[in-house]
């Protein structure tokens, strides 16, 4: 099946594709051997700044070999790129997908630069798979323990969104509901459940939304979201917690130790507790 194909499926039978993110080996091989362990398929992503981490060429090779070993589709995404050459480079590399994220931009200009970036990717691969941010959704991954206020003219406006969708021509879009990149502490607020209806609405049946900012929404929210027209979901904070609350764990306990691989084998295993939730919450279990 191709990633359209999940797509479409995940509105006919109401779950969500889970997107994880990594930088390092260590959190790819949790995200896969989970999703294997459970059989779905997955979408990996890298930011920009993870991405330079990592490697490209590395991203690319990695994915290929773990599809081979594993033998379940693993679609890998350049997340949150925040510029056009950023955007041309994963493209030229053979990502499977793209989010050129110009959220931060007036809404005209938005338009413009996710249009550009639309084009080009699918001028160099017709099946590559392209979304665009737009409302402004807060927030880093990581524990803020800050008070994040979001405010009215954040949010993803209906009528804006299906103008958006229409004009740039994504396959994807990612609004600003009331969700917040990272772990937040001291926050009250909550996902606009109605808000995210009232978008799918005005974008149609064929372009999909995606619901940044995962960590720390509770199980009821995911699960309204995707009964509301949510069809992907994003993680990456809880990942990074359960990789390094883990690895401090492990030093301490072990501080005698000084093989990799051994201090780094229970911080797998805790990345793939956090990740199976994640896809059970999600309904992907099951979807090979
Ligand atoms: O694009 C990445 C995600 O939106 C991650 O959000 O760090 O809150 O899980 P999160
Ligand atoms: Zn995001």
């Amino acid at each position: 099946m191709t990633i359209k194909d999940y797509l479409k499926d995940t509105i006919s039978n109401c779950w969500a594709l889970g997107h994880f993110n990594f930088s390092e080996n260590d959190a790819l091989r949790a995200i896969v051997e989970s999703a294997a362990e459970l059989k779905t398929p997955i979408f990996v992503g890298v930011s920009e700044n993870e991405r330079k981490h990592i490697g490209i060429k590395e991203t690319i090779a990695l994915v290929r070999a773990f599809r081979e070993e594993f033998g379940i589709p693993i679609f890998l995404n350049a997340d949150h790129h925040k510029n056009f050459e950023a955007v041309k480079e994963v493209v030229d590399a053979g990502y499977d997908a793209i989010l050129a994220d110009f959220s931060k931009l007036p809404f005209e200009e938005n338009i413009k630069m996710t249009k550009q970036s639309v084009e080009y990717a699918k001028s160099k691969n017709p099946d590559i798979i392209t979304e665009g941010e737009l409302g402004y959704v807060r927030g880093e991954s990581k524990i803020q323990t800050e008070v994040i206020e979001i405010k009215p003219e954040d949010l993803t406006k209906p009528e804006e969104a299906a103008q958006f969708v229409k004009e740039t021509g994504v396959d994807l879009l990612a609004p600003a509901v009331g969700n917040i990149h990272g772990i937040v502490t001291n926050n009250s607020g909550t996902i606009d459940i109605q808000r995210i209806g009232d978008i799918k609405k005005a974008i149609g049946e064929n372009i999909y939304l995606v619901l940044h900012g995962g960590s720390g929404l509770s199980e009821l929210e995911f699960k309204n979201a995707i009964e509301a027209g949510v069809s992907m979901v994003h993680i990456n904070t809880e990942i990074r917690v359960a990789f390094t609350e883990s690895l401090r764990k492990t030093l301490q306990e072990m501080p005698e130790e000084t093989t990799p691989y051994k201090v780094m084998a229970p911080s797998v295993l805790a990345m793939k507790k956090v990740i199976a939730e994640k896809l059970k919450i999600f309904g992907s279990v099951n979807r090979l």
